[in-house]
């Protein structure tokens, strides 16, 4: 492994230049409060309102660019990072460390057959020739399940292949299923769930990156934070409070107060942490909850 020693004085984060991960990733960062100029190669964007640069590259070069030392941290799907652990073979450590789950662009890895062919289990699988740019995963999963199979490493456009006849199945990213649809194949089985994680290098160092990775780390825990929260309004009566209370997803202890009218009526207001779906709020309601309302929040210091 090879990691620069040269000081710095500013951190390097590298997202993804287009694709699926690009405006999420660059959204979370503006949320935590970098604001970059645009270079005009478009390549690398310096940190205007904290001395942390941006780095617009490939997905999958992401990794290699923590390894070298080039990049201090990076935003890529677990399924990149997943395949680049699996390039070193058993036994070696990872040139970098996934740091947190960032929530979005959410994904899995699966097995897609043409629409018309039928498909049993692993063993169908036996003597085929699969295309995928993830060669170490689908090995594992092969290998995991004691199947032999012709593995075609290709880089882009995987879902044509069976089309051309390159392949006859592919193991490709699947998100909300359209690519397979337009290309009438079939999803079989999944074999691993992705979203984006942050990665970094995993020493410390000794110049001010060390400080600087831990303060992106806290505004990005808080920005996480808030997006799922939400504030809950209520009104139950003081026979129900319990039992509506109990029905609350996890949050900070809620404040409970009389209203003037009608008597016995208590008002609640909570900060819930958990996402709330319309299960939660269906229970919420059975358990007595009345006037019911769920609003974002927008910012918040404990
Ligand atoms: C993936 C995958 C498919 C598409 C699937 O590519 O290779 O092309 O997303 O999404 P869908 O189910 O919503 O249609 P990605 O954007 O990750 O680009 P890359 O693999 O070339 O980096
Ligand atoms: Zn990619």
């Amino acid at each position: 492994m090879k990691t620069m020693t040269k000081p710095r004085d500013r951190l390097r984060i590298a997202v993804q230049k287009s694709g699926r991960l690009s405006e999420s990733s660059q959204d979370l960062l503006g949320r935590c409060g970098l604001k970059f100029r645009q270079s005009r190669d478009k390549l690398f964007c310096f940190g205007e309102s904290m001395p942390i640069d941006l780095l617009l590259v490939r997905d999958d070069d992401i990794p290699g660019l923590i390894a070298q030392g080039v990049c201090e941290l990076g935003i890529v799907g677990r399924n990149v990072s997943a395949e680049q652990v699996l390039e070193g073979g058993p036994g070696s450590v990872a040139p970098f460390a996934e740091l947190r789950e960032l929530g979005f662009g959410r994904c899995r890895l699966s097995i897609a057959v043409p629409q018309e062919e039928a498909y049993e289990g692993p063993q169908n699988l036996a003597g085929r020739r699969i295309a995928t740019s993830y060669p170490n995963l689908l090995r594992d999963y092969l290998s995991q399940n004691g199947v032999e199979a012709d593995i075609v490493v290709l880089n882009g456009s995987v879902e044509i292949a069976p089309r051309l006849g390159t392949a006859d199945l592919i193991c490709d990213l699947v998100s909300s299923g359209a690519t397979l649809i337009a290309n009438q194949l079939r999803e079989v089985v999944s074999i691993m769930d992705s979203q984006a994680v942050l990665i970094g290098a995993p020493q410390d160092y000794a110049d001010e990156r060390t400080e600087l990775r831990e303060l992106l780390l806290r505004r990005i825990d808080g920005v996480i934070r808030v997006r799922e929260t939400k504030l809950v309004l209520l009104q139950v009566s003081r026979a129900q409070l319990g039992a509506v209370l109990a029905a609350l997803p996890k949050g900070d202890p809620p404040s409970v107060s009389r209203l003037e009218a009608p008597a016995d009526t208590l008002s609640v207001q909570a900060i819930c942490h958990e996402a709330i779906n319309w299960q939660h709020m269906e229970d919420l309601k059975r358990a007595g909850a009345t006037q019911l309302v769920v609003l974002p929040v927008e910012k918040m210091l404990a």
